[in-house]
């Protein structure tokens, strides 16, 4: 039994190191035409994720070790000798935060989350400030990060940027972690680790995320956070996610494709009064307008798919509202202190999820869970 398992344990690690030498002979071309599902290993090391580019990353063993991460930092970080034994822990790393798209949540939450690791952060914001105004190359630029830093965080406005550059660094000496900030149309990863994270929190108290009914409302073609969200959802049991749109807004088929192959349960309307009847989350969004081809949003009328304060009354009491922000008209602001809003709280999440995704990345995650065990602080 020993042998066996011994040999068959040899095979999978030939198979898997030839495997890995074959991704690195691919050029990107060829492969960025894989599927995820192949690409996957790609970006791990030591069987943990190197790099965080999209939600198919993430199981549901490892979205609970991060929830659980995150919850832990939260309150160890509470109290002063808390946070500075937190910030000991990563005082060593440094973290480029590359965000060339307007960014302010993911910015300042990824910002705040390498300060309460003690990491140290530097910070480009616009192309117009780096070199690349003299012609150099985005490739060349990340390649320079990976001279400086342990980690690049990215939002770049060229689609696929950032998996290419985790792709380039992987194929040099000096590989550095990279994590997806929300690109262009991408996947939003760490959005939909937050949303979950609050998804979580929220419905702890019944019986957590399965067999909830999940209202996603507005711009589903164009919105990256309905996509990656959807993803996650597949690691929840009896899930049904009804999804509320404009007829030139609706999801589109791949995430269609994807719900029939994984068995989950959808629906679509744009009837947003009936849905919040029934719906125990409603995640609201704003209208992607930045991404129109012929200004075709001004020939829609995305009010209908406003949450307004007098529809509170057709929702469930112990209903939650959510919302990635940043927000336009889709939810009144006098909806901001009912109960039911999570968005503030959602937006606070991301500081500690994202502080749980690298402290994960880092491998410190057993140093914070078994804090209080295993450490006591001098107060
Ligand atoms: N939700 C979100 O990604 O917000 P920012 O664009 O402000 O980072």
């Amino acid at each position: 039994m020993f042998c066996i398992t011994s040999i068959n344990n040899k095979n999978f690690i030939m198979k898997k190191q030839k495997n890995d030498v074959l991704l690195k002979k691919l050029s990107w071309e060829e492969f960025n035409k894989l599927s995820p599902g192949k690409k996957i290993k790609f970006y791990e090391s030591k069987g943990r994720i190197f790099d965080a580019l999209y939600s198919q990353q993430f199981s549901r063993p490892l979205l609970e070790k991060l929830f659980a991460i995150a919850t832990k930092i939260r309150f160890i970080a509470k109290e002063k000798p808390g946070l500075d034994w937190l910030q000991s822990l990563l005082s060593n790393k440094r973290a480029m935060l590359y965000f060339v798209q307007p960014s302010t949540r993911t910015f300042v939450s990824f910002q705040s989350a390498c300060f309460i690791l003690g990491m140290r952060v530097s910070e480009i914001r616009s192309t117009s400030t780096s070199s690349e105004l003299k012609g150099e190359t985005p490739e060349d630029t990340i390649r320079t990060f990976s001279s400086y830093v342990d980690l690049i965080v990215m939002r770049h406005f060229l689609e696929g940027m950032v998996e290419k550059s985790a792709w380039l660094l992987n194929n040099t000496k000096r590989p550095v972690r990279i994590i997806n900030g929300g690109s262009g149309r991408d996947q939003h990863p760490t959005q939909a680790l937050l949303d979950l994270y609050t998804l979580n929190y929220s419905f702890l108290m019944r019986g957590g995320i399965d067999n909830k009914k999940i209202a996603m409302v507005g711009d589903l073609k164009r919105g990256r956070t309905v996509r990656s969200l959807t993803y996650l959802l597949k690691h929840y049991k009896n899930i049904e996610i009804i999804y509320i749109s404009p007829e030139y807004l609706k999801i589109e088929d791949d995430i269609k494709n994807f719900l029939k192959k994984n068995k989950m349960k959808y629906k679509e309307t744009d009837d947003l009064q009936t849905a919040l009847k029934y719906a125990d989350a409603v995640y609201m969004t704003r209208i992607q307008d930045e991404y129109d081809i012929n200004n075709e949003s001004k020939d829609i009328d995305y009010t209908r798919f406003h949450l307004k304060y007098e529809n509170l009354k057709l929702m469930k009491k112990d209903a939650i509202i959510m919302h990635p922000l940043p927000r336009r008209a889709e939810i009144d602001t006098a909806i901001d202190n009912d109960d039911r809003a999570m968005y503030w709280r959602q937006e606070r999440n991301g500081m500690w999820i994202r502080a749980a995704l690298i402290a994960y990345m880092f491998a410190i995650e057993d140093i914070i869970l078994n804090f209080g065990e295993n450490y006591s602080l001098k107060r």
